[in-house]
Formats: C-alpha cells, sequence, structure tokens
C-alpha cells in the first residue's frame, strides 16, 4: 500500500472578509475564540488597531473550510501577523495560549467586560469607573456615581440583558415588533437584521430594519410604532433618534463615524413567558414571568433600503471590510445609506444586495456567509 503523495493543498483565501464565505460557526472555533478574546481586551483598551488586527486573524481562521492541525498549513495565508501566529502555535502545540489564560484572568479584563456589559456603558466610562477602583456592580452603585437613564435601565436589568437571546426568543420579539409596526403603517415591511440573519442560534439583541414601499410613508414611523409599543406595555427602556440623513453634491452622505443617521430606537423589551414563546429560560431572572430583551428598530426609506440592510446584517467585521474594499480597491464609499463613487462623482442606486456587490466588484454573500 502507497501513502499518499499528494500533499494537502494550500488554503486559499482572500485577505478582504468581505470576499470570503463565512458560515458560522467554522471548523476553527478553539482558535477563534482565542483570538477573539485578544480582540476584545485590545478594544476594552482603546487600542482600535490592535483589536482589529485580531479581528481580521480571527475573521480569515473562521473562513477556513477544516479544521487547522499545524502552523505549516497556514504558511501564505494572509491578515494573520506574528503575534496572532504565536498564539496559533501554542493553541496547536499545547490546547492553550498562557497569554489568552492571563488576559482572561486579569482584574482589568474582567473588570472592563463587567462594566462595559452594562448597556449605556461604553469603553471610555468603564475606563474612568475602573481608574477608581471601580470592578462591580456593588461597588458602582456604592460609588455615588449618578447614571444616566440607559446606564440605570442597564444596571436594573444587568442578569437578562446578559444572557443570550435564543432564536425561539428572537421569533417572539419578531411577533411583537411585526404586529404594532402593521398596526400603526399597514404595508410596513419588517425585516430581522443582525446576528439572527446570519443564520446565528443566539445573540446579544435582536435588530430590525423596517421600511414601506412607497418612499415617505415611513418618516416618523419611529414614533408611532415607540408609541404603539409603550401603550401595550411592551417597553421597559427606549432612547430613540430622527433621521438625519441627506444626500449632498459632493458625497459627502458618507458620515464622518460609522455611525448611520437612520429614524431608529435602542430598547429594552418587555418579552413575556406567554403561550406564543417557549423557551426553558422564559423567566427573567428572579424568577418572573417575563425578561428583558434588547431590541434595535431601525427605519429605512425604501431608497436606502438595500444599503441599510447591508449595513445592519453585519458581522461588524464584515461591514468595516466591505467599506475598506470600496475606498481602497474601488475608490466608493459605502455607508448604510448610499454607494458613492468618487470617480465618477456620482451616487449609484441599488435596489438589492445583490447590486451593491456586483457595483463593488464582489461577489455575492449571502448573509450566512457574512460571519467573519
Ligand atoms: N450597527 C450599526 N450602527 C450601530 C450599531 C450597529 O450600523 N450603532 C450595525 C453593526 O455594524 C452590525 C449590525 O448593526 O452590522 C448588528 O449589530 P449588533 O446587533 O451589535 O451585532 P450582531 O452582529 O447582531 O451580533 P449580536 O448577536 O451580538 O447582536
Ligand atoms: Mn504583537
Ligand atoms: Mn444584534
Ligand atoms: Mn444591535
Amino acid at each position: 500500500q502507497q501513502g499518499d503523495p499528494v500533499e494537502a493543498p494550500a488554503f486559499l483565501a482572500a485577505s478582504y472578509a468581505c470576499q470570503r464565505n463565512t458560515p458560522q460557526p467554522g471548523h476553527n472555533t478553539l482558535l477563534t475564540a482565542a483570538l477573539s478574546v485578544l480582540a476584545e481586551s485590545a478594544e476594552l483598551n482603546g487600542d482600535e488597531g490592535r483589536g482589529l488586527a485580531f479581528r481580521r486573524s480571527e475573521g480569515l481562521l473562521r473562513s477556513l473550510d477544516r479544521r487547522v492541525q499545524g502552523l505549516a498549513e497556514l504558511r501564505g495565508l494572509p491578515c494573520l501577523g506574528d503575534h496572532s501566529r504565536r498564539v496559533i502555535q501554542d493553541l496547536l502545540e499545547n490546547g492553550v495560549s498562557s497569554e489568552v489564560e492571563e488576559t482572561k484572568s486579569s482584574p482589568r479584563y474582567k473588570a472592563m467586560k463587567l462594566l462595559t456589559g452594562i448597556f449605556g456603558v461604553g469603553v471610555k466610562t468603564a475606563k474612568r469607573w475602573f481608574t477608581e477602583g471601580i470592578c462591580s456592580l456593588a461597588q458602582l452603585e456604592t460609588s455615588g456615581h449618578s447614571l444616566n437613564a440607559a446606564q440605570q435601565a442597564g444596571v436594573c436589568y444587568y442578569t437578562d440583558l446578559n444572557q443570550p437571546v435564543s432564536r425561539e426568543e428572537a421569533d417572539a420579539v419578531s411577533v411583537m415588533v411585526e404586529g404594532v409596526v402593521h398596526s400603526v403603517l399597514p404595508g410596513a415591511r419588517v425585516t430581522l437584521a443582525g446576528g439572527f440573519r446570519r443564520g446565528k442560534m443566539s445573540g446579544h439583541d435582536v435588530d430590525f430594519l423596517i421600511t414601506h414601499p412607497d418612499e415617505g410613508k415611513e418618516e416618523g414611523l419611529i414614533h408611532k410604532i415607540i408609541a404603539c409599543l409603550e401603550s401595550r406595555g411592551l417597553l421597559l427602556y427606549q432612547q430613540n433618534t430622527r433621521n438625519t440623513y441627506r444626500e449632498s453634491a459632493k458625497g459627502a452622505g458618507r458620515p464622518s463615524s460609522s455611525m448611520d443617521r437612520f429614524e431608529r430606537c435602542f430598547s429594552i423589551f418587555k418579552l413575556t413567558n406567554d403561550s406564543s414563546y417557549t423557551a426553558d429560560n422564559g423567566t427573567g431572572s428572579g424568577g418572573r414571568p417575563w425578561r428583558a430583551v434588547r431590541v434595535d428598530l431601525v427605519v429605512s426609506p425604501i431608497s436606502q433600503f438595500a444599503f441599510a440592510l447591508l449595513g445592519w446584517t453585519g458581522s461588524k467585521l464584515f461591514e468595516r471590510e466591505t467599506r475598506r474594499w470600496a475606498v481602497r480597491e474601488r475608490s466608493m464609499s459605502l455607508s448604510s445609506h448610499a454607494l458613492y463613487d468618487r470617480n465618477q462623482e456620482r451616487y449609484l442606486r441599488a435596489s438589492s444586495e445583490e447590486e451593491i456587490f456586483a457595483h463593488l466588484g464582489l461577489e455575492y454573500v449571502s448573509p450566512t456567509g457574512r460571519n467573519a
């Protein structure tokens, strides 16, 4: 019997995450979970560049269609820096990475994760509190810091909001949202976005994009939705913003930050454990017959819907990479509102995600392949 003379082919991988199909959860979860910790730790330190480098490594490994068993298999692959390769080598040889273990058990990482786990608390605030020695909710409470409304809700529903939302719960929230939207604006369309659209089985929130086939009918819709949700007792907290997006002749419709300008509402829903939903974890903390769930509602005019859908489906890395591809490889700027061609000095219209990929010269990646 002759041994197989053919060497295993090297993995092929493109360098932008938006050029790859990345299903969930991937074949290298030990490696991707570890790199994700290092990325998160860098992000929690405010080191965006370092965080992005680890996220790109993580994204590359997520896209591979088989399990990596030796470092040699990764030769020539993009996105993997020396640091990531060292961590991967440790994991492949020893099953653990000392750097990742040290990071996870460091007081700073633990405190920052806990504090940023409060809805309404970002890295800057958490950092300030940690510097003052605050490492727990109890310490935050006795510190005398006054919390804004979002943070108060975040502390109040901390346990519920840090318990992953299941598919079943997301479906139950969909039923609630559709009922309310259709009652305030018949003909409006509700689309599940975010991680659940990518096929994830759980998430930290549920994201919805809402539009109406007649342009203009969606104006002011978020306020009607909120009023109706409130009248039905479904909202525990909400914070909304109105639409501030305008196209400009110079393509400045490209927002300066990654924030978009749609009418939207970051909210906390009261999900009741009734017949319409049958998850096992059907109660909130303290044995209440309901639990708190984070819900994002975004309203888009139909003319921007394809861009909004692409932008709100994620993953975050997939979005960043698509925008980076657009600028660097096509001289275009992509946002959740529009695609602007800097060479032609005009906006490119699209009524589907497929058309946007085509404008960008990218092969279409379906939502379930965007889990970079
Ligand atoms: N997003 C955005 N602007 C924000 C918040 C989110 O454009 N202010 C986009 C993100 O870029 C992402 C999508 O909305 O593409 C969903 O974000 P999020 O809910 O945070 O993440 P998910 O991928 O849904 O993951 P999770 O399951 O943790 O919710
Ligand atoms: Mn390094
Ligand atoms: Mn989400
Ligand atoms: Mn969200």
